[in-house]
């Protein structure tokens, strides 16, 4: 079987997202890099709907590699950054590629974050496949902005994610629009509050 990192790091640098997203959909080791391989049609979803809420970056929480935040961006021409826990893990030499600038934070977060956070009026805040539910509720509480993507499994699926899509929102969160990635049983929403 191929090695997915180097394939997908040699396409990342000939910027051949395309690829990427078409070949690794479901690729037994995709998440070695990701878990979620948009299609080009989500990719659009994701645009129309940075367009219908008035945003303008998309902030990642817990991007792990930043490929998916690297793709958007290729893809929907939105920028997108992304914040991972800061760990001996993504300093070490056996450590995954990054294919974008982390913003790193302790588990608890770091006042650069707090205030970035804060200011982030017209940024959409961004979970895939996150897993760590009081985490998300802190994020959630420290955000200045009014739109928020989850991308995660849906029931039926059989894994688990925290957040999940559906469910696990708080009530002043409203859902704007939802799409399956392929036929993958994993799904983004889109939630906005007044
Ligand atoms: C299952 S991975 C998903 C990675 C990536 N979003 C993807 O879809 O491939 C969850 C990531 O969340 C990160 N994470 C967990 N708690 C976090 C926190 N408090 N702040 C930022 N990232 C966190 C982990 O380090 C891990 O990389």
């Amino acid at each position: 079987m191929e090695n997915i990192v180097e394939e997908v790091t040699e396409l990342y640098k000939q910027g051949d997202w395309r690829t990427i997203v078409n070949k690794f959909r479901s690729h037994p080791n995709r998440n070695k890099v990701l878990w979620v391989f948009p299609t080009e049609e989500n990719f659009k979803f994701i645009a129309n709907c940075m367009l219908e809420l008035k945003c303008e970056t998309i902030l990642s929480v817990g991007c792990g590699s930043g490929l998916l935040e690297w793709m958007i961006t290729e893809a929907t021409g939105y920028p997108a950054s992304g914040i991972e826990v800061d760990g001996a893990w993504w300093h070490c030499k056996y450590a995954p590629p990054t294919f974008i600038t982390l913003l790193l934070t302790n588990q608890k977060l770091d006042k650069e974050i707090v205030t970035l956070l804060g200011n982030s009026d017209r940024t959409a805040l961004m979970f895939c496949y996150f897993n760590n539910g009081p985490a998300f509720e802190e994020y959630l509480e420290k955000f200045s902005g009014n739109v928020l993507i989850i991308i995660g499994p849906g029931d039926g699926k059989g894994v688990h994610t925290d957040p999940r899509p559906f469910g696990d929102v708080p009530d002043q969160w409203n859902l704007h629009r939802t799409q399956e990635v392929g036929s993958t049983k994993d799904y983004i929403a889109v939630y906005y509050r007044k």
